[in-house]
């Protein structure tokens, strides 16, 4: 267990969605588990006057709501404690003055500050310039760590604005970029299967990988989020981050340590060496859809763009992208990323087919893959080829099939692992600029490139596989789309 400094968390956004079903119960779990320090505070921020008691109630409802079998009403009392309110009114100037004030009393506020900006995303720079011009973010005598929600700009310029922004006032060490991912213990999982196994380690690159699939699919729809959705599309809002985090993670080199330097430097070596998706021929390295009506689940659902109320719109509720990484380990070998809303399952994983066995016996053999589920299911799975009991030479697919989560395990949400780290002082899992810029490098002319075709967008059923359409990225005949459950799975 690492030691953490007395310090307090100014939670901006403390009243909003993200902070109600996360950031709150998240703390206050921690608290339960015995990780938040002593001395240790949390001052939400709000626009609005609320008084300290009515905070308190307002948090206890969040809790309620969180845990529905109840709480330690020790831990309780403890973490209410800890909670704090203060009201900054957009229309006062002195606010951020009043703000600092507020924090100036040493006693109930460790000068240890650490502000999570749970806010819109217009809000992160000016909120940081305000803390700057109130010296509240000056590391002299204490530190102070500022924590960006997702997402980090809509677009490289966006992004680099955001940056030269912040940087006026904050050093990278002092910037928390989130991507939730990073904070589940599954994602982290990748990095120690792949390094601490002999067996994996020496056939994970291109002499002995055919190719690999990085998934995640939704049967969800984009519900009442229709506007901001339409805005973003699956490219900005699944494959920006939370997928090439993914790959990078599968990709990645060894790090030198598993310090927050080594592990990042080798992410972004990887994803500044993803080769730039050439544009001209894109219809053979990107392919979008959007979700018709079908049915989820037995239930009939409307299409995206009824759901939308605009029959022009071509934003994409399904993305699939082919990359090839330019580094000795990888050249040549495809991965394939999609993501996809309202498919016929909802599931996350990283799938490798190896390359063809060195004998081969005849029809039914199948190549060897290994998956890697990350979502609902944590498990590691390895088909192999075996004969099939009697007379003749024929072989099946047998699956090795092991858990990573045991009966009576820890459940840990990802944002009470991001708020450990955040006050342990350790960026590991959050993004450096450098990944920042390189996904968005990566992205926007894709972005670009389908936001100017105007052409309707291929339509999916909703509840049905991937189109068949989207076989068109694929470098070569035999390869398909894999599913999770069953053996060998095609999308036929
Ligand atoms: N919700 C999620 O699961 C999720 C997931 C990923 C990323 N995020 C990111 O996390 C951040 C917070 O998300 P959220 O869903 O919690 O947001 P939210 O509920 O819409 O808003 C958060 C807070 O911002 C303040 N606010 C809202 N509208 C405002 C306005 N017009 N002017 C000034 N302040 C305003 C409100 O606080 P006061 O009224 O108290 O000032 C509100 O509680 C965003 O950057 C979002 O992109 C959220």
């Amino acid at each position: 267990m690492k030691q953490i400094d007395p310090c307090t968390l100014v939670l901006f956004g403390a009243s909003g969605n993200l902070s109600r079903v996360k950031l709150m119960p998240g703390l206050f779990r921690l608290d339960a588990l015995g990780r938040l320090p002593e001395k240790m505070a949390i001052l939400s921020v709000g626009r609005g006057a609320v008084s300290r008691e009515a905070w308190h109630a307002d948090i206890k409802g969040m809790l309620d709501a969180k845990f529905k079998k109840g709480y330690d009403q020790k831990v309780f009392e403890r973490f209410i404690a800890r909670n704090h309110y203060h009201a900054n009114p957009p229309t006062d100037p002195q606010a951020f003055e009043r703000l600092k004030d507020t924090l100036s009393d040493e006693k109930t506020f460790p000068q240890n500050l650490a502000y999570f900006l749970s806010v819109r995303p217009s809000d992160f720079a000016p909120v940081v310039d305000q803390l700057a011009s109130v010296d509240l973010l000056n590391e002299e005598k204490y530190w102070r760590r500022v924590v960006i929600e997702k997402p980090f700009g809509t677009d490289l310029p966006s992004a680099k604005a955001l940056q030269a922004s912040i940087t006026r006032h904050l050093k990278e060490s002092q910037i928390y970029r989130i991507d939730h991912y990073l904070g589940k213990s599954a994602l982290q999982n990748i990095l120690l299967q792949r390094f601490a196994n002999t067996v994996l380690e020496p056939i994970w690159n291109k002499d002995y990988i055919d190719h690999v699939q990085i998934t995640n699919t939704e049967m969800l729809g984009v519900g009442d989020r229709t506007q901001f959705y339409d805005a973003t599309g699956a490219l900005r809002d699944m494959i920006q981050s939370h997928v090439l985090q993914t790959l990078a993670l599968t990709a990645m080199e060894m790090p030198k340590d598993l310090s927050p330097e080594g592990i990042r430097t080798e992410k972004i070596k990887v994803l500044e060496a993803i080769r730039p998706i050439p544009v001209n021929a894109l219809e053979k390295h990107a392919f979008r859809a959007q979700y018709a009506a079908g049915e989820i689940n037995g239930e009939k659902v409307p299409g995206y763009l009824e759901e939308l109320g605009n029959a022009d719109s071509v934003v994409e509720t399904y993305a699939a992208l082919k990359l090839f990484i330019d580094n000795p380990r990888w050249q040549g070998v495809p991965f394939y990323i999609r993501t996809a809303k309202r498919l016929h399952e909802a599931d996350t994983r990283i799938a490798i087919r190896f390359k063809k066995a060195p004998m081969q016996i005849g029809s039914g053999q199948q190549q060897n893959w290994l998956i890697i589920g990350i979502q609902p299911r944590e498990c590691i799975k390895m088909e192999i080829q075996s004969k099939i009991p009697g007379l003749d030479i024929r072989t099946r697919s047998i699956q090795l099939d092991a858990a990573n989560r045991q009966d009576g395990d820890e459940t840990v949400d990802a944002y009470e692992a991001l708020l450990l780290n955040l006050m342990e002082g350790d960026n590991s899992q959050y993004l450096h600029i450098s990944e920042v810029e390189a996904q968005w490098r990566l992205v926007d002319p894709v972005i670009e490139a389908w936001a100017k075709d105007r052409k309707p967008v291929h339509q999916y059923p909703a509840g049905s596989r991937d189109p068949e359409a989207s076989k068109v990225i694929f470098e070569a005949e035999d390869q398909f789309w894999r599913y999770s459950i069953e053996l060998g799975g095609d999308a036929e």
